[in-house]
């Protein structure tokens, strides 16, 4: 899909679709809905002012009415998209009805539209710009990749249209939308990662394509087999791969600034659970739903996403990303429960359960992130179903050993536009994974605060580092359909992890 942002007036702009945004500035509860346009072209109120004074479109978030040969305007059909109340608008909403024009464009075989740049107080021009591209390419992504009745329903080209005269602002808007188009980009490139099934997303696979991405981009990228697993005295991760024909990759990932950043810059590790297919080994999982579990690599597609982004937006900070990719098979060689193995850093852990194998690859792959030089650390992982139980499907679990490191983190999150909860992971939770046979052992003795468990066995392997681990398990895959996103890989985190990196450059 190619992006266009122009100074025009939509009015004049020929188009098949043109959309333009909606809110509903009724204030009191049982007010009725008072739609209003998010524009000041007076041709484009003129044209929708009799269907809005119908009552019969309210500008519900999402909502749409569509006029054909809509009167005084060039256009062959004008979509008028609900973002909601007004006193509760925000980009958020702008990133939604951008991906509800594109959706509602898609099905119906329309491969071109534009989207009136909408203009409120609440909607600062650059970050407006940049939630109108992320949310068109976004919804652009659909998940019928591999069937033969698929008609290529993508959208070719979304052009927005804004008139604005000032020099100043109209470059602000241009970069905005730019970074906008890299971050859309991005996710969906983690979204397609996550969304390939277990036989053609093989470790190796990922590899490939990680390389491919880091050599378009400009990122070192080495891609290590067994060998060098080994040669490091990874013993937890080569304990999850070796009940695996497939050959498990450990991708190094590195992004150098052009120019070297201030000395107490820190460098920043990202590390992703990347496990292709996950049936539990041994400890097997039930059948129902094991399809799912090829998305068990959203936590390395994520971090994957997110050095793709870095690559193109340029901060200066150093950042290195390590992904260990490997299947979690059962197997005459597999690893068992009671097994004891010896991690890189040197802790001995006894595994209870098969099935808590993402703790094992990241501590190894935390460990020699900070071998690499990382001294701030961030992984993601489809770590434990108990992040769902606990959270919803809404809301990320975010786990951590540092405030401040929050803070900074949390402070991405008005801008990404993404929800991630802290949980806790204090010391008073390490009696749960103690063991009486090796250091720790990689599950609780009880299932209650399974994602708290999970995660203070990660904090085993980050010492003093400031660490941040965000367990995606529930929010990585939809199941649900949105008016603005398709079912399936959310590439939720991507946005999110980027704009923290950018908040260290110096
Ligand atoms: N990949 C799963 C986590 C998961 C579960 C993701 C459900 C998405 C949906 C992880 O490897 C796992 O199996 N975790 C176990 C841990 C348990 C054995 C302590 C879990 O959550 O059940
Ligand atoms: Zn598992
Ligand atoms: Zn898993």
């Amino acid at each position: 899909m190619t992006t266009k942002l122009l100074f025009q007036d939509p009015a004049a702009f020929a188009s098949p679709l043109l959309t333009v945004f909606a809110v509903d500035t009724a204030t009191g509860k049982d007010e009725p809905a008072a739609p209003a346009l998010l524009t000041a072209s007076e041709a484009l109120a003129k044209a929708a002012a009799p269907w809005l004074a119908s009552g019969e479109f309210k500008a519900t978030l999402g909502e749409t009415l569509l006029l054909h040969s809509p009167s005084g305007l060039k256009a062959e059909r004008l979509l008028i998209v609900g973002l909601g109340k007004a006193k509760a608008l925000s980009v958020h909403e702008v990133r939604k009805g951008a991906g509800v024009a594109v959706r509602f464009a898609k099905p119906r075989g329309l491969r071109e539209l534009s989207i009136v740049f909408p203009e409120d107080k609440a909607l600062p021009g650059s970050l407006t710009a940049r939630t109108l591209a992320e949310g068109a390419l976004v919804a652009d992504f659909d998940i019928d990749i591999y069937r033969s009745d698929r008609k290529d329903q993508s959208v070719d080209m979304v052009t927005v249209l804004h008139v604005e005269t000032n020099e100043r602002s109209l470059a602000e808007m241009q970069t905005g939308f730019a970074e906008g188009i890299i971050l859309g980009e991005s996710q969906n490139f983690a979204r397609t990662l996550v969304n390939e099934p277990g036989n053609i997303l093989t470790p190796t696979e990922l590899g490939k394509r990680t390389a491919a991405m880091c050599a378009e981009f400009g990122l070192q990228c080495e891609v290590h087999s067994i060998d060098k697993i080994l040669e490091l005295k990874m013993g937890a991760f080569a304990a999850v791969t070796q009940g695996s024909v497939e050959p498990p990759a450990l991708i190094v990932m590195r992004y150098e600034p052009a120019t070297p950043p201030a000395a107490d810059t820190p460098v920043i590790g990202l590390v992703g659970k990347g496990i292709t297919f996950d049936t539990g080994g041994i400890s097997i999982k039930p059948a129902e739903n094991m399809d799912k579990m090829k998305y068990d690599m959203a936590g390395a597609a994520a971090m994957i996403g997110a050095m793709r982004a870095i690559a193109q937006l340029m901060p200066n900070v150093r950042v290195v990303s390590v992904v260990c990719s490997c299947e979690n098979m059962p197997d005459g060689k597999a690893f068992k429960p009671g097994d004891v193995i010896t991690a890189m850093s040197g802790k001995t852990i006894e595994i209870l359960n098969t099935d808590a194998e993402g703790r094992l690859v990241l501590a190894d792959g935390l460990h020699y992130a900070q071998q690499l030089g990382a001294t701030r650390l961030i992984n993601a992982a489809t770590l434990t179903g108990a992040i769902g139980v606990a959270l919803g499907l809404l809301n990320a679990g975010l786990f951590s050993n540092d405030d401040a490191t929050v803070e900074q983190f949390t402070n991405a999150l008005p801008i990404s536009g993404e929800k991630f909860w802290r949980m806790p992971c204090t010391d008073d939770y390490r009696e749960q994974i103690r063991s009486q046979i090796a250091d720790i052992m990689n599950t609780g003795g009880s299932r209650y605060g399974g994602a708290t468990t999970a995660a203070m066995f990660l904090k085993e392997f980050v010492g003093e580092t400031p660490w941040i681990h965000l367990d995606i398990a529930g929010t990585a895959w939809i199941d649900e359909v949105k008016p603005w996103q398709s079912k399936g890989p959310s590439g939720v985190a991507v946005r999110s992890i980027t704009e923290w990196v950018r908040s260290y450059a110096s």
